[in-house]
């Protein structure tokens, strides 16, 4: 066994053996998805034992996985109401995702809006592409704390080529309302979404929402494991190579071919990651709704509770992506998440969360951010409200 963390084998169960038995709460599903169905975990342990490469060797394995692979292409195409299974590219995460579509669609003399409420994976493309001459221009907050669609619109011209925008708040868990984005900017402007916090959380539909490329993060709302996620885009974007290498197709080209997904599918995919995304999306086609609905739920009870809260300031407003996100008086986020770890076996997550620009406009140094899932419980709520109460009067 590999060594690390904690010495007792019994540490390292499955974080929804731990909750069953409340020994600890994971409200920290933003940051991973703690919990996974049945289906998933099966399928996953089953593609580990699949010792064969996809779309490499041409035997029989090699050909068996490449079909599930392509199964799953095609699964997330319709998932994400996207335009064409070849234009859906496996990644190892939302970043990577990210990454593709800014850094492999955007070049120099290009005119970029995005928001203050994006996350670094966005932010530092972005701030790296202003290097070679992209001009970026960032949308603030409104006085809700929520980003300024009217402000973003507004700084969008006949030459901006996209806006960069998150479907939902890694800090806060808001929506931006991107029907009235799309309808407000001009018909040749792209529109890129970070996915992370809303895929698997309430319904993306890329044709109906007009987005031309959406990245989206396996491992979170849509169930699967760490190391997966997709790019999905349009044909009004062509993102060019980000990374070279194998691609098991055209191996005389000593260039990448020219074709997706291949193009942009360097070096061998991570099978068992795919599988898990692709179970986890077949998943969430019977029971999207109902899960959206729980943790619209919990986010409500939340936000409510720790409102009455004496000395607690609320950042978020009830959700479907789980996240709740407050401070406390007197207190520094990374105090107040170790101390709920420590004294009361609840996982959050405190500090700046990978999205600076937000917090500066939130004016916060660091909140502590409750994540939930569907497969938290109200009573694992009750028991947090207890924790922050206690911890509010000290
Ligand atoms: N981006 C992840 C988060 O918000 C890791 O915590």
């Amino acid at each position: 066994m590999i060594n690390g963390g904690d010495e007792n084998p019994a540490f390292w169960r499955r974080t929804r053996d731990f909750c069953e038995e409340v020994i600890l709460i994971y409200f920290d599903n933003a940051a991973t998805g703690g919990f996974k169905p049945d289906a998933v975990v099966s399928a996953t342990t089953a593609a580990l034992g699949h010792s064969a490469n996809p779309g490499r060797s041409g035997h029989k394995l090699s050909l068996a996985c490449l079909e599930r692979v392509y199964n799953v292409r095609k699964l997330l195409c319709d998932f994400f109401g996207a335009y064409s299974y070849e234009r859906v590219i496996f990644t190892k995460n939302c970043t990577e995702a990210l990454n593709l579509a800014i850094l492999g669609a955007l070049t120099a003399g290009d005119e970029v809006v995005t928001t203050v409420a994006e996350h670094n994976s966005v932010l530092r493309p972005l701030e790296r592409l202003k290097a070679s001459g992209v001009k970026v221009t960032y949308a603030p907050l409104d006085k809700e704390g929520e980003v300024d669609v009217e402000s973003l619109v507004n700084s969008v011209t006949e030459k901006t080529r996209a806006v960069v925008v998150t479907l939902a708040s890694n800090v806060t868990g808001a929506t931006p309302d991107v029907k009235k984005i799309k309808a407000a900017i001009p018909e040749n402007c792209l529109l890129i979404c970070d996915g992370a916090q809303a895929c698997g959380h309430f319904e993306v539909n890329m044709q109906k929402l007009g987005i031309d490329a959406l990245a989206v993060a396996g491992h979170k709302g849509m169930l699967g494991i760490q190391g997966s996620g997709a790019l999905l885009f349009s044909e009004r974007l062509n993102p060019k190579p980000v990374l070279f290498g194998g691609t098991g197709s055209e191996s005389y080209n000593l260039n990448m071919p020219d074709f997706y997904p291949d193009a942009l599918e360097s070096g061998t995919l991570s099978y068992p990651a795919i599988i898990s995304l692709g179970e986890g999306a077949l998943y969430l086609m019977q029971n999207l709704q109902e899960n959206r609905l729980k943790t619209e739920q919990m986010t409500a009870f939340l936000c409510e509770n720790l409102v009455k809260t004496q000395g607690v300031k609320v950042y978020s407003k009830p959700n479907p992506c789980g996240i709740v996100t407050f401070n406390l008086d007197g207190m520094q986020s990374e105090e107040v998440a170790f101390r709920l770890s420590e004294d009361y076996g609840i996982c959050v997550r405190g500090g700046l969360h990978c999205a600076p620009l937000m917090h500066k406009a939130l004016k916060s140094e660091g909140l502590v951010r409750a994540s939930v899932s569907a497969f938290n419980t109200m009573n694992e709520c009750e028991i947090f409200i207890k924790a922050v109460k206690e911890l509010s009067a000290i």
